[in-house]
């Protein structure tokens, strides 16, 4: 492997990735509206991973103002108020990597590198909304709870939160209301494949907890955990 990570501000590798996510994660509002700027205004803060010649990673962050208060709004928060005022924080915002590179040590890479963003950038410290990667398997599970779990030798249950703990990072608490993607319910279906013909909750592969649908709707509240690395 032959390791190299650009900002989007040296290297432009935009396009050069398959989604790395389900459907629906591409329909939070905030989310969505603001993306583009994090390309056109904070290119400093985009990172490109690659191997060789071949992109196969990515990861966003976003200087944010932060009072030290971990925001129930997580990733929506650091896109909306999170960017008014001056800077104090970095923001994690996403990291992904091809599934033939996992397992591999780049995720921790990525992360150590977004830590040096900070430091580069004057910022206090890393916080990361975290999707834990395993929460998946467990929608029915309150987050509260998941945070929780530990394995025998003490590491965290969840890989990605396990990874972050291993670089130094604590948990703060659960982001309840990290992401909101609400879709009719022929959107739901169009994403997911599957039929929702009654109101009610469902499963959905690769959301954290349970689509609720009512009145022809549907809403998924995404939780996602805090987790802060000093610099
Ligand atoms: C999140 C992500 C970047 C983490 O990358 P990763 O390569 O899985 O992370 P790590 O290399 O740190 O691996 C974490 C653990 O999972 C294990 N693991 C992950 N993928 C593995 C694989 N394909 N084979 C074997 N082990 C694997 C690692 O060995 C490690 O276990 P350990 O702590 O017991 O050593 C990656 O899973 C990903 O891109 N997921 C899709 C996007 C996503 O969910 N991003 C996170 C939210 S922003």
């Amino acid at each position: 492997m032959k390791l190299r990570m650009y900002t989007h501000a040296e290297r432009n590798l935009s396009g050069k990735l398959p989604s790395l996510w389900p459907e629906f994660m591409d329909h939070d509002q905030v989310i969505s509206t603001f993306w583009p700027r994090l390309y056109d205004v904070y290119a400093d803060f985009q990172l490109w991973v690659v191997d060789d010649k071949e992109t196969i990673g990515y990861a966003c962050t976003l200087p944010v103002k932060w009072d030290g208060v971990p925001e129930q709004r997580g990733l929506d928060w650091a896109m909306s108020n999170g960017v008014v005022g001056e800077p104090t924080t970095l923001c994690a915002v996403v990291a992904g990597v091809l599934p033939s590179y996992r397992g591999t040590g780049v995720a921790s890479e990525i992360l150590e590198r977004m830590r040096g963003l900070a430091t580069a950038h004057g910022l206090d410290c890393l916080i990361a909304p975290v999707r834990p990667t395993w929460k998946e398997r467990y929608p029915l599970t309150p987050m509260e709870s998941y945070v929780r779990w530990r394995r025998e030798d003490g590491f965290h249950y969840d890989p990605w939160i396990r990874t972050h703990e291993r670089l130094g990072a604590e948990i703060l608490s659960p982001a309840p209301k990290s992401m909101t993607v609400t879709a009719s319910r022929d959107e739901w279906e169009e994403w997911t494949g599957l039929q929702f013909p009654e109101d009610g909750d469902y499963v959905v592969p690769g959301a954290l907890v349970p689509v609720h649908f009512d009145g022809g709707r549907g809403t998924y509240v995404e939780p996602n955990v805090w987790m802060r690395h000093g610099v």
